[in-house]
């Protein structure tokens, strides 16, 4: 291997294993406000100035906004000799809490739950066995039991969801023209966050978001009155209760949480219930065919064997057990980061 060779893997190394860290920075800067602050202020401030506004340490503050700015996520100008720190655009766009495509919540989710999570990732590869169940010492609670048995963790979880849908929500719901579907139901719709995308894009349509009850209680109080003609609330478990007719239900980032067996036990059940000419729209990260790539949805993958009992899959795994459940015509497109499939029933 030549030199430059060697640096380059050197390079690639050092970036790698410091992706915790990276993380960790941007985390802790979204935690003690730091973008809030500077997108209200409106002007570039000294470390001083921030620090004294958060109530923090000079010298760690100091030392935490430097670090901000070789991530790019601060930038920095000297004036008469004194550094004063302003937002970069990503930071406005995403970090920053009252930005409307804000990723605030989800980094939060990332910070308080995944970080942590993370540290039994060894255990979890090599027992190869239900993660959460175990290693959480939360013995007999699944993820979804865990994140409901408290109004903050439902909340904590509730936000960073919707996070995503700020961003690609018109997105994954114009993939296809849904406006012939008008009865929909959104399974494992959480908060609601799909739903509104969806109403807003198809105008003769109404929507039930479908979710175990403590999600339920929490969205229907949350709901915009505005919306409460065309958005209602069900709760039920998809899998033990009854699901009603309808036109087209809507999968989005639900199967990826569960095995193939429940996976397609769940897709047979909705083409029992499905409407002739209905269909059912997954939306997910997919990997490539080849398994190799994207970098993004092996991430995934493994999150959801530290959470869930799920994985991601390739647009054929999804293919095939969409077929195993009677869809005949299956489609899928590619959105930036989710992934569009429509399976239709005959
Ligand atoms: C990963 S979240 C996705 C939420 C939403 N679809 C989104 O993309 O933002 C999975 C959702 O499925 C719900 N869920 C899990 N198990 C369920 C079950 N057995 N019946 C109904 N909903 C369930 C969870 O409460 C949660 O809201």
């Amino acid at each position: 291997m030549s030199v430059t060779e060697d640096t380059e893997t050197i390079r690639t190394l050092f970036r790698q294993q410091h992706g915790f860290l990276m993380s960790k920075i941007m985390f802790t800067a979204c935690e003690l406000g730091v973008f809030d602050l500077l997108l209200e202020s409106g002007e570039p401030l000294s470390s001083g100035a921030i620090a004294e506004r958060l109530g923090t340490s000079p010298s760690g503050t100091e030392r935490l906004l430097e670090a901000c700015v070789s991530l790019k996520l601060l930038r920095m100008e000297r004036k008469d000799s004194e550094g004063l720190y302003g937002n970069t655009n990503l930071a406005n766009l995403c970090l920053a809490k009252s930005s409307p495509k804000s990723q605030y919540h989800y980094l939060k989710f990332q910070s308080e739950v995944i970080y942590p999570g993370l540290q039994f990732l060894t255990d979890i590869v090599r027992e190869g066995k239900g993660p959460f169940k175990t290693t959480h010492g939360m013995l007999q609670k699944s993820f979804f039991e865990a994140s409901c048995s408290s109004e903050e963790k439902l909340q904590r979880f509730s936000d960073a969801m919707d996070d995503a849908w700020s961003l690609y929500g018109r997105e994954v719901m114009s993939a296809f023209n849904l406006s012939h579907f008008s009865l929909i139901y959104d399974l494992g719709g959480g908060s609601g966050a799909l739903a509104k995308e969806c109403i807003s894009l198809y105008p003769n349509s109404t929507i039930t978001v479908f979710d175990l009850h403590k999600v339920v209680e929490r969205a229907k109080k949350h709901s915009m009155s505005s919306n409460k003609m065309r958005i209602t609330f069900k709760e039920g478990d998809f899998f033990k209760d009854p699901v009603p007719e309808a036109d087209l239900y809507i999968l989005a980032r639900t199967l990826h949480d569960w095995q193939d067996e429940k996976c397609l036990q769940l897709l047979t059940k909705l083409h029992q219930v499905c409407r002739p000419g209905g269909g059912v729209l997954v939306i997910e990260m997919l990997l490539n065919e080849d398994r190799c790539g994207p970098f993004e949805a092996h991430l995934h993958s493994i999150l959801m064997l530290v959470l869930t009992e799920g994985k991601e899959r390739t647009p054929s795994e999804y293919k095939a057990l969409y077929t195993a459940a009677g869809f005949k015509e299956v489609q899928h497109k590619k959105g930036s980061r989710y992934s569009i499939i429509l399976g239709r029933k005959q």
